[in-house]
């Protein structure tokens, strides 16, 4: 080679690894750093059904999903379990889920894109054979670390207790369960367990669902990571692994390139954190219910009800932080006093948009207020890209929050992830409290 080739060749190299460097698709996490990344997004495999502005994105999964989910999630905390939830009419156009993880399955590892839920406990993902499902699998028959767990383990037991069920007395006794998710879909599994790794840590012997058949549209393609804090949950899997806590960044909604974190155990998170106690809903123990006491607009604390907000584990009231949700939704009257107190604030006329029903000229939007979300001990002034979300021509702005869908009974309030955006939540189910601090994750 001579001396030009060389160069030549070193610039490439060089132009090769600063490429990779600034990609940030390729960022291989450093130990626990796990990248989360919106579903849509440059990183992920998965492609959205039409091309859409990310607001009309928003729109369509707040108005398609989100009314699922809420359904679902009042599900889980009824008294009774509403065994028929009402199926959605309809051509399904998103998962419901928008985070999703990289994580590896058996040993070798299978990479799965798995959507992230801190509304689940248990994982599962689609295995070999699976009826219904897209072409990338688990295929447990090529890892040497797999086992079916029969109905005797106490990992079984633990799913009994979360609306599915065991069938024993088969030919081999697995532990077979089925599974309603996100309102309209559901899916018959398989009790497993395998090593699961996660950035630089392996999880050994970890159980999950093997899916062997979907129905609906709703079951995340890859499977799904339950973050839950039940028996099930990866935090009570992983024993010390992890001391009790992880927490999460979620990039913008309109960051296409980027990618948030999802940081597991205490290394790395933030030592200045405000935080609020987590409280239990023994019917529900895998929900992240907290104490939402208030909501302000600008410098007026709305006048709610306290029987909207209060936490109350027989009937299901309350409030939970959610992954899955998209906006953030109130019980009806709780919804309309925020809302009559945002607009008494901001120069109307208003119109509707989507489901979000008080929107606005943008050229009014300097005056509008800030949203405060109060919590034991904790006070979450909303920045405004998460209170505020524009039509896709930028003419109009919205209070991106809506009263619980119409239909639904629901009696829970669901703090959602457009609400927080850039913001860093800290799950210590440990110490039993939730933390949130702002951090710019794009
Ligand atoms: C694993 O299972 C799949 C489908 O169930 C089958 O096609 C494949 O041949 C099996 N591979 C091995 C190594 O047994
Ligand atoms: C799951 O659903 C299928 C189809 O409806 C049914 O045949 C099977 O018995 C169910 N299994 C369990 C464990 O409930
Ligand atoms: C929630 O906060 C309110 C107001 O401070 C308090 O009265 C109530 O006891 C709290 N609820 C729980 C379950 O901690």
């Amino acid at each position: 080679m001579d001396l030009r080739t060389s160069m030549l060749v070193l610039f490439f190299a060089l132009l090769i690894s600063t490429t990779k460097a600034l990609d940030p698709c390729d960022s291989q996490s450093n130990g626990n750093d796990l990248s989360v990344i919106p579903i849509y997004s440059k990183c992920s495999p998965f492609k959205p059904p039409k091309i859409e502005s990310w607001v009309n994105t928003i729109m369509d999964m707040a108005s398609t999903n989100d009314p699922e989910r809420v359904m679902y999630l009042s599900s889980l905390v009824a008294k009774k379990k509403t065994s028929s939830v009402p199926i959605g009419s309809g051509q399904r156009l998103f998962n419901i889920n928008n985070y999703v993880v990289r994580a590896k399955l058996g040993s070798p590892g299978q990479l799965m894109y798995m959507v992230l839920d801190t509304s689940n406990d248990a994982a599962w993902v689609p295995c070999s054979g699976c009826a219904g499902c897209s072409n990338t699998m688990f295929t447990p028959n090529t890892s040497s670390s797999y086992t079916p767990l029969d109905c005797s383990k106490p990992q079984c037991s633990h799913l009994r207790g979360v609306s599915t069920s065991c069938v024993s007395g088969g030919p081999t006794d697995q532990c077979l369960f089925n599974q309603t998710y996100g309102g309209d879909s559901s899916f018959s599994a398989t009790l497993v367990q395998d090593s699961l790794t996660l950035a630089n840590d392996v999880v050994p012997n970890y159980a999950f669902g093997c899916i062997n058949a979907v129905s609906g549209g709703s079951i995340p393609t890859q499977g799904l990571l339950g973050l839950g804090r039940g028996p099930l949950s990866l935090l009570s899997q992983s024993g010390s692994l992890y001391s009790g806590l992880f927490s999460y960044c979620l990039p913008s909604f309109k960051s296409y390139y980027f990618s948030g974190s999802l940081k597991l155990g205490p290394l790395g998170q933030p030592s200045k954190i405000r935080t609020t106690p987590l409280l239990n809903n023994p019917h529900r123990p895998s929900l992240y219910f907290v104490n939402l006491t208030g909501v302000s607009i600008g410098r007026v604390l709305v006048p709610i009800a306290p029987e909207f907000l209060a936490f109350n584990p027989n009937t299901g009231s309350g409030t939970v932080i959610d992954s899955g949700t998209v906006v953030t939704r109130f019980v009806q009257p709780a919804y309309e006093a925020i809302r009559d107190q945002f607009r008494k604030q901001v120069k109307g006329p208003f119109s509707n948009l989507g489901v979000f029903d008080t929107c606005f000229a943008s050229t009014s939007e300097a005056e509008a207020p800030i949203v405060t979300f109060h919590f034991t001990g904790l006070d979450l002034k909303l920045p405004t890209e998460n209170s505020l979300i524009h039509s896709s021509s930028g003419n109009l702005a919205c209070l991106a929050m809506a009263a619980a869908p119409n239909n639904v009974n629901s009696v829970l309030n669901v703090i959602a992830n457009y609400q927080q955006q850039n913001l860093r939540i800290l799950f210590d189910v440990a110490n039993s409290r939730v933390g949130i601090a702002r951090e710019l994750c794009n």
